[in-house]
């Protein structure tokens, strides 16, 4: 095995194209060749329910193409000022060519060039380096002193708020595996209980279309509803609910029902400490071990006071509030803000800023859980980013549709090849 270090990125080309993402709104494809002909492509993933610290996607903003969503001003930054800028050039590794495209931007949101042109370029990158040095992705991104271990997959397996049209305002419902024995088996248990909860909701009357993450979006308001057909599908697939079988992870994405300092939610106006008492009693009386984004991202007193209420039995996870950013981590750590930062390569624009929010993670003793977007693309670096870190969860829609099962099908390839490594929560 070559060190990757030691391999420099001698970069002969970068090529950027305009593609489409599972949503049907453009994004970038990115192509890095090499010196020894290596070449690898990224596909750039997009949010809709964004934190407004994330780094800047750039659009073009003309109404005449794709309602204003077209990506060409990007894509011609990564064929023109980027690939100026890095051709011919030989960095001693990623963290060097991220630092530059960092420089060459010039912003601190990645505003000018765009966090898309980026990190389409970064992970191209990531991914030349590896192939050149004759690794495996993951191998190739494995921090120094850091155990890679197959994630617990977090199966989105109902959606609503930004995601889907139904009446349901809580964003995300996922199934959590986490007493798998192994990747397989926690690929098999996602699966079948999906399956079973497809059958459960046709036959109460529910509408079994599709949100943008590939669960069902029935049209149910309470969360106490979904909470209760969750538990029912997992029994009737043969499970256990629950952290020695499967458990429930939520991403409300609260910010997105926040207004006015009150929280609109199912049918009710709730305080901060009203939310929190009812996360209280939902994870009193349903198997939930994760809550994602449960509070708004500008409510720190709620985000404090709710640390402190279910920190310790609860795992609350920032994203809005987070956007992996190193900075913005290391404050919200001093100040005891959540337990988990959820990690999203595109929030933060490079490939090294989200390997050094993650250390930062580490050290601090908060979990991490990688994440795709709701807009994806075939690509499957979170895969390999999720494995390498070793940060144990890996959140990537349901299983179902291409560019989510793309992840998990990576995945289990890496477990079949490699039996060695440890599965399960870190
Ligand atoms: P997004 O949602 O990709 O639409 O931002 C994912 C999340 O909120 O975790
Ligand atoms: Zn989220």
């Amino acid at each position: 095995m070559t060190n990757p270090d030691s391999t420099p990125l001698d970069i002969t080309n970068v090529h950027a194209v305009e593609i489409l993402d599972s949503r049907s709104r453009p994004t970038l494809s990115v192509t890095v060749t090499l010196a020894d002909g290596t070449t690898a492509r990224a596909g750039v993933p997009s949010g809709a329910s964004t934190g407004s610290g994330e780094a800047v996607e750039l659009r073009d903003h003309d109404p005449a193409r794709y309602g204003g969503l077209g990506v060409r001003t990007a894509v011609g930054n990564v064929n023109g000022e980027i690939a100026d800028a890095v051709k011919g050039r030989t960095y001693a590794n990623l963290a060097d060519l991220d630092a530059a495209l960092i420089a060459l931007d010039g912003t601190a949101n990645k505003s000018r060039l765009g966090a898309n042109a980026i990190v389409g370029t970064s992970i191209a990158a990531a991914r030349a380096l590896a192939t050149s040095a004759g690794l495996e992705l993951w191998q190739s991104l494995a921090p120094a002193g850091v155990a890679p271990r197959l994630p617990v997959p977090h199966f989105n397996v109902v959606n609503g708020g930004a995601h889907a049209p139904n009446s349901l305002d809580f964003q995300e419902f996922m199934l959590a595996p986490i007493g798998a024995p192994g990747l397989a088996e926690a690929v098999r248990a996602g699966a079948e209980t999906y399956t079973a909860l497809k059958k459960i909701l046709h036959a109460k009357g529910y509408a079994t279309g599709l949100g943008d993450e590939g669960g069902f979006a029935p049209d149910i308001t309470r969360p106490e509803d979904v909470l209760a057909v969750l538990v029912e599908a997992i029994t009737t697939a043969g499970y256990t609910p629950g952290r020695n079988g499967i458990a429930i992870a939520l991403d409300p994405a609260a910010s997105e029902f926040y207004r006015d300092g009150a929280y609109h939610v199912a049918g009710q106006t709730l305080s901060s400490a009203e939310m929190i008492d009812w996360y209280d009693r939902l994870t009193t009386d349903y198997p939930i071990w994760s809550i994602e984004d449960g509070l708004a991202e500008g409510d720190t007193d709620g985000w404090i006071e709710i640390t402190k209420r279910l920190g310790s039995r609860i795992q609350l996870v920032g994203d809005d509030n987070f956007v992996t950013n190193p900075a913005i981590i290391t404050e919200a750590i001093g100040k005891h803000i959540a337990n988990a930062a959820l990690i999203k390569v595109n929030q933060i624009g490079t490939v090294t800023e989200t390997l050094e929010a993650m250390r930062i993670c580490r050290d601090a003793g908060y979990a991490a859980m990688v994440s795709h977007r709701s807009g994806e693309t075939e690509d499957t670096f979170i895969a390999d980013l999720t494995v390498a870190t070793g940060a144990g969860q890996l959140k990537t829609g349901a299983p179902a549709r291409g560019e989510r099962i793309a992840k998990y099908n990576r995945l289990l390839e890496i477990a079949d090849s490699y039996p060695d490594l440890p599965f399960g929560l870190n």
